[in-house]
């Protein structure tokens, strides 16, 4: 059974994207100049420079994103983004799927089109809602270009022939369009815009740690709808995945307010906390597969904006030890 709804079957009338069009248009341009014997060496050999350094940048913005972690099964040797381990939520558990460039299983047929709207909107080729256990609720905020380039990066790994498992919900979850629903309450889609008010460093901050490392979907409480809970952001969430408690790593005493801006960027290189203890659970991937890949000046404006954010008193016991 293959009823996922990011399916698309073969030879589906793809809008072609402007990008494919005008890449069909340079080969076209590109062969005929050979024909005639020009020398158009050094104008293919620049296009693949172009391509080269799109993919360069969307695995810097696949680190980042930590897309890694969830979509690979690590524990049992899964193949990379062949599907990942269950994620168990109070709301059911979630099994994210391959998103290899298989044409079958994965998302190998997609257009840029279909990646955009699945990252920006949380809409599957099909028309259907993805559930918010895929975090596009802060993929929202991320520019076409980091989008597009990470679909650049993905699309040279390489295809796994693998079906990931269905999601195991409750009946009333089954229907996708309970989401629309959801959506219209709790997400409002589109690219983040910088703060004038601020300086870019806290800006670069914000967009890393909202739109692309989407901290704040383990980190942050929920309300009663499973949606982020803003005015208590990053202040811990004692039910994260998986039923664990998850820290508060707002500056507030109870959270890492005795943390410097180089101890976090530290700790987002190294996974060492300022007590010499090592990251455990989660956090230990989001750092080995994530922020460990991210330049100094990066992982310094994540920690600044984090310490920026207003502080959040909680209960000290939410912090889990594995
Ligand atoms: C917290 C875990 C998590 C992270 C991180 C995550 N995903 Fe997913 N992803 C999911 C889940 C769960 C689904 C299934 C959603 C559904 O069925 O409605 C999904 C679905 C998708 C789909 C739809 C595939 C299909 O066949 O319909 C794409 C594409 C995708 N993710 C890409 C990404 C990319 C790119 C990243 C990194 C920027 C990423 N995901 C990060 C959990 C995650
Ligand atoms: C997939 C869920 C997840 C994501 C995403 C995530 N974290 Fe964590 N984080 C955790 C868990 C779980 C722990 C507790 C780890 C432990 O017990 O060793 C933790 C611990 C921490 C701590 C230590 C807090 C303390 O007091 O011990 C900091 C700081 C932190 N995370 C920062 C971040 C930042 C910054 C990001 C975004 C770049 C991030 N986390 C993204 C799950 C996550």
């Amino acid at each position: 059974m293959n009823d996922r709804p990011g399916r698309v079957l073969p030879g589906r009338t793809v809008s072609k994207s402007l990008e494919t069009e005008m890449t069909a248009a340079f080969i076209r341009t590109a062969a005929s100049l050979i024909l005639l014997g020009a020398i158009a060496m050094p104008i293919v050999a620049s296009a693949q420079g172009a391509d080269a350094e799109r993919v360069k940048r969307g695995e810097y913005i696949f680190r980042a994103a930590d897309c890694y972690s969830c979509h690979t099964d690590t524990k049992n040797n899964g193949q990379p983004l062949a599907g990942g381990a269950a994620i168990k939520t109070p709301f059911g558990t979630f099994y994210p799927p391959n998103i290899t460039p298989d044409t079958e299983f994965g998302i190998g047929l997609w257009s840029d089109q279909d990646f955009l709207r699945a990252l920006r909107d949380g809409i599957a080729p099909d028309g259907s809602h993805y559930y918010p256990a895929f975090p596009y609720t802060s993929f929202t905020g991320m520019t076409n270009q980091d989008i597009l380039d990470l679909k650049a990066y993905i699309f040279t790994l390489p295809a796994v022939s693998a079906e990931a498992p269905q999601h195991e919900l409750p009946f009333y979850l089954r229907w996708r369009s309970v989401i629309g629903a959801w959506k219209m309450l709790n997400f409002k889609p589109g690219p983040m815009t910088p703060d004038p008010a601020k300086d870019a460093v806290w800006n670069r901050g914000r967009y890393l740690v909202e739109a692309i490392a989407h901290c704040g979907e383990c980190h942050s409480p929920r309300t009663a709808t499973g949606a982020i809970d803003r005015a208590k952001e990053m202040s811990g969430n004692p039910s994260g995945p998986d039923g664990k408690g998850i820290p508060n790593i707002t500056p507030d005493p109870t959270g890492i307010g005795d943390w410097s801006e180089s101890d976090l960027a530290f700790a987002l290189k190294l996974g060492v906390m300022p007590d010499g203890d090592t990251f455990g659970s989660f956090m230990a991937d989001v750092v080995e597969q994530g922020t460990a890949y991210l330049t100094d000046d990066d992982r310094t404006a994540i920690a600044r904006y984090i310490r920026s954010l207003p502080p959040v008193r909680t209960e000290k016991e939410d912090k889990p030890k594995d």
